[in-house]
């Protein structure tokens, strides 16, 4: 058994959710999460909202409304979408809420400047004399040098997509004001990456063998690594600590900086609830601890990079990250999903008419593991309808209702004689069967599902050679050793289903007559003959109700005009 510290990226709280991020960083963690506690393994699942920073106090001052006000409202907003999907942390909590997180992030910052990893400069930045501000990165715009394209941010094109500076920007603006800022001289702290890449990092890095995005990504950075600021001059954030600022009491932590010491704080956070204010060291500077950080692509630089330097840099044995499981990105019907331009799935309508398991299963289907996916509705209807209800749901229906109806309801008795046959054809001759485990652990989810609903193709395969309802008639004892054998594989079927759709898992096992939950259960071994069985004859089943609703077509034609016309509208 191993210590699982299991992350997802904080969410920016300025903004909804979409399903895109789901199936990014938050699903694939959900899903692993719950497999590996059913592997044994003691896991810790941690996120919160991302509410310091520019995008964060451009957002409010828009609306008018306080930033604490803001970050709570859409804090709510997008806890409500993961409680949709089912998504379930240990701990949900806030940057700006959190009651260790000033402090720990506040010792982060003294303990890499006290080691040397900070440097303390005096550049020149754009002042805004009718806001009387230096201007954060995102509150100033321009024109991009690399693309020309305009408006480019003042930390990035969204264009050409280059890492800017706001005095590289040609003409640049004032985001509030739309005046022209002027130079001036500032202070800020930079974290010295090129000292902690030579120290440490860079070595600790070619020792991992990640997935290939993210080792092409960092090795090409780490060539490229500078010093890069992390402070700000803002009214919102982790201010600098007290003893250290000396002058610049204004200042505030990046955001960037103090977001992902969230997971730390959280944790710390999550174990003085439980009453052990210390615990979280146990989780964060133990070696024996196996840090997951589910992230978008975006977000790759930041988790397999410079927060690892960070938690090297306190010199303080944080661990750091086993793995960085990060996606590309997730589209909607062939292109981008955009709130802005209500190009999106709405939640609440979406959860009125689908079922949230079977929207789970077809973002883990079809999630951007290796490249850019999409979600298009016919392909949601087609997993749906052929994979959920024809193949999961039509089986266990099918099996159930025949033994209700002939066998009173009770998985019938097993001739002893034929178990060696049965379990031959159902574990070599119908069909491959292999362990969903293995590829979630290896972070390799569409195969997951594509094994799962495989698995439950086999039985299909087992029903349709041995037609346990003809037998019946000729065979009573043969037809229902089978149907035993269909129920006890039907078992399987539930505890490998519990990742993905932990509820109709829990609803097979009680069709089963089984008590207690199947996520308690544990994970199962691959079958192997005589080892494999574990219901018992006689038990009566629970009641047996039909696990999935078909999509017609009319309903996907509606949803792709609804998005096509709201394209339009906006
Ligand atoms: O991309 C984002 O949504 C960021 N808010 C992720 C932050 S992850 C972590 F560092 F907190
Ligand atoms: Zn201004």
């Amino acid at each position: 058994m191993s210590r699982y510290l299991v992350t997802s990226a904080l969410p920016y709280a300025n903004g909804p959710i979409h399903f895109g991020h789901v199936a990014g960083a938050y699903l694939p963690a959900d899903v692993y999460v719950r497999c590996m506690r059913m592997r044994g393994h003691d896991v810790l699942y941690v996120c919160g909202g991302d509410e310091h920073g520019a995008a964060i106090t451009i957002g409010a001052e828009k609306e008018g409304i306080g930033y604490a006000e803001y970050v709570a409202r859409w804090r709510a907003e997008i806890k409500h979408t993961f409680d949709c999907f089912g998504i379930e942390f240990d701990i949900w909590s806030g940057t700006s809420i959190c009651p260790q997180h000033t402090e720990l992030s506040q010792e982060f910052f003294r303990r890499l400047d006290q080691n040397g990893f900070l440097i303390k400069q005096t550049t020149e930045q754009l002042y805004c004399e009718n806001d009387s501000m230096f201007l954060p990165d995102r509150y100033v715009l321009g024109t991009c040098p690399n693309c020309e394209h305009r408006p480019a941010r003042g930390d990035e094109c969204p264009n050409c997509g280059s890492w800017l500076e706001p005095l590289k920007l040609k003409e640049p603006s004032c985001k509030t004001c739309g005046g022209s800022p002027i130079v001036r001289e500032t202070t800020h702290w930079y974290l010295d990456l090129p000292k902690l890449r030579d120290e440490h990092i860079g070595e600790w890095f070619a020792s991992k063998t990640w997935k290939t995005n993210v080792q092409a990504f960092v090795t090409q950075m780490l060539e490229e690594l500078r010093s890069r600021p992390i402070t700000r001059d803002l009214k919102w954030g982790v201010p600098v600590p007290p003893e250290i600022a000396d002058g610049q009491e204004d200042k505030v932590l990046y955001v960037w900086f103090d977001a992902p010491i969230g997971y730390v704080s959280m944790t710390a956070e999550l174990t003085a609830k439980r009453g052990e204010p210390d615990a979280w060291k146990g989780w964060w500077q133990s070696p024996d601890t196996r840090l997951v950080h589910f992230v978008g692509k975006d977000n790759i630089p930041f988790h397999a990079l410079v927060f690892p330097a960070m938690l090297y840099g306190v010199r303080q044995d944080y661990v750091l990250p086993w793995a960085v499981p990060a996606n590309e990105f997730y589209n909607l019907q062939g292109s981008k999903f955009s709130t802005s331009e209500s190009r999106t799935i709405p939640v609440d309508a979406f959860f009125g008419k689908y079922d949230p398991e079977a929207a789970r299963f077809h973002l883990i289907a079809s999630m951007p593991e290796n490249s850019d996916s999409e979600f298009r509705w016919e392909e949601f209807q087609t997993t749906v309808n052929a994979s959920l209800a024809g193949t999961i749901g039509n089986l266990v229906t099918r099996v159930l209702r025949f033994i209700d109806k002939h066998f009173e309801g009770r998985i019938p008795a097993l001739s002893e004689a034929l178990v060696p046959e049965l379990d031959r054809a159902i574990l070599e001759e119908c069909g491959e069967i292999s362990d969903p485990g293995a590829s979630i652990e290896a972070y390799r989810f569409r195969r997951a599902s594509e094994e799962l609903v495989a698995n439950a193709a086999v039985a299909n395969v087992f029903v349709d050679r041995l037609a346990p309802w003809a037998l019946r008639k000729t065979d009573p004892d043969r037809a229902a050793a089978v149907l035993t054998t269909l129920c006890d594989y039907l078992a399987l079927v539930a505890r490998w289903m519990v990742p993905f759709m932990p509820g109709k898992a829990q609803a097979i096992w009680e069709m089963l007559g089984q008590k207690g939950s199947v996520a308690e259960s544990g994970w199962p071994e691959l079958p192997t003959a005589n080892s494999w069985r574990s219901l018992s004859p006689g038990q009566e089943l629970g009641e047996v109700e039909g696990l999935f609703t078909r999509i017609d077509d009319e309903s996907v034609a509606q949803e792709i005009a609804a998005l096509e016309e709201g394209a339009t509208e906006s």
